[in-house]
């Protein structure tokens, strides 16, 4: 009876509380979506997601462990307890928000669309984009995704598995248009979109406010998330990482 009620306990205990007793933060993310979360040349895992978790970890003062788990996967691995946490620049959006839990948004971001060169003069708003024999990229499982479908239904879309390959596709003229988050897209062009002559429709078209994401019915996980947000937001820790991904 009495290995019944501990059994039940550890079941229904706070993953606060699994994390300290473990002594490690386990962190569910997809590299590859900047400025959030990429691999460096040294193939390690940095960006504005990182650089917060870190704070996160030590403020918990435990270990640190990042889990790189491709993106359509990424909520059934936080269900199914293959990390404690989802820092992945992931979207609160209500049919997400039915599975699982998100703190306070940490930024709000939107989607934003990239113009192949040749299609650049002809399309002025991402309302052009909703025509037929118009072809739009993004990646799988994504709000990207999403949007496009829900507000371009006359165009074709090219799903990918990667935000790279589908911003490459339009780059190199195999699409009309790729649609995804802000900062990315922002990064993409000045890197490579602009001299390829792409074209940059940079008013969010969408409102998306970024969360972290864990596991229902944790109310003291979600509790510890939104004070520690809070906190670094007004102590000078949120302001210097996010100065430095994206600049003043
Ligand atoms: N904000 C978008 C979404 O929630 C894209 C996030 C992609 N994140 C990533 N780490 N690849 O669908």
């Amino acid at each position: 009876k009495q290995d019944m009620n501990v059994r039940l306990e550890l079941s229904k205990a706070s993953a606060l509380e699994k994390i300290m007793q473990r002594g490690t933060l386990r962190v569910g993310l997809e590299a590859g979506y900047m400025p959030f979360e990429m691999t460096d040349k040294k193939g390690n895992i940095v960006g504005f997601d990182v650089d917060m978790v870190t704070e996160m970890a030590k403020a918990m003062g435990v270990k640190l462990e990042l889990v790189n788990t491709a993106w359509d996967g990424i909520i059934p691995a936080l269900l199914s307890d293959k990390f404690d946490i989802i820092a992945s620049g992931m979207t609160v959006n209500q049919e997400r928000n039915l599975k699982i839990n998100f703190a306070d948004p940490y930024i709000i971001v939107g989607q934003t669309a990239l113009i192949n060169a040749v299609d650049a003069d002809k399309i002025t708003s991402w309302k052009d984009l909703n025509a037929e024999g118009i072809t739009i990229t993004s990646k799988l499982g994504t709000t990207g995704e999403q949007a496009v479908k829900r507000l371009m239904p006359k165009a074709t879309y090219k799903s990918f598995e990667t935000e790279s390959e589908a911003m490459l596709e339009v780059l190199n003229g195999k699409a009309t248009a790729t649609v995804y988050d802000l900062p990315m897209t922002s990064i993409f062009y000045a890197e490579r979109g602009k001299e390829g002559g792409m074209k940059f429709l940079s008013e969010p078209f969408t409102y998306e406010p970024l969360g972290w994401a864990i596991n229902k019915g944790d109310p003291d996980f979600l509790n510890w998330l939104n004070n520690f947000l809070r906190q670094t937001k007004n102590d000078g820790r949120y302001e210097a990482i996010y100065t430095k991904w994206f600049g003043s």
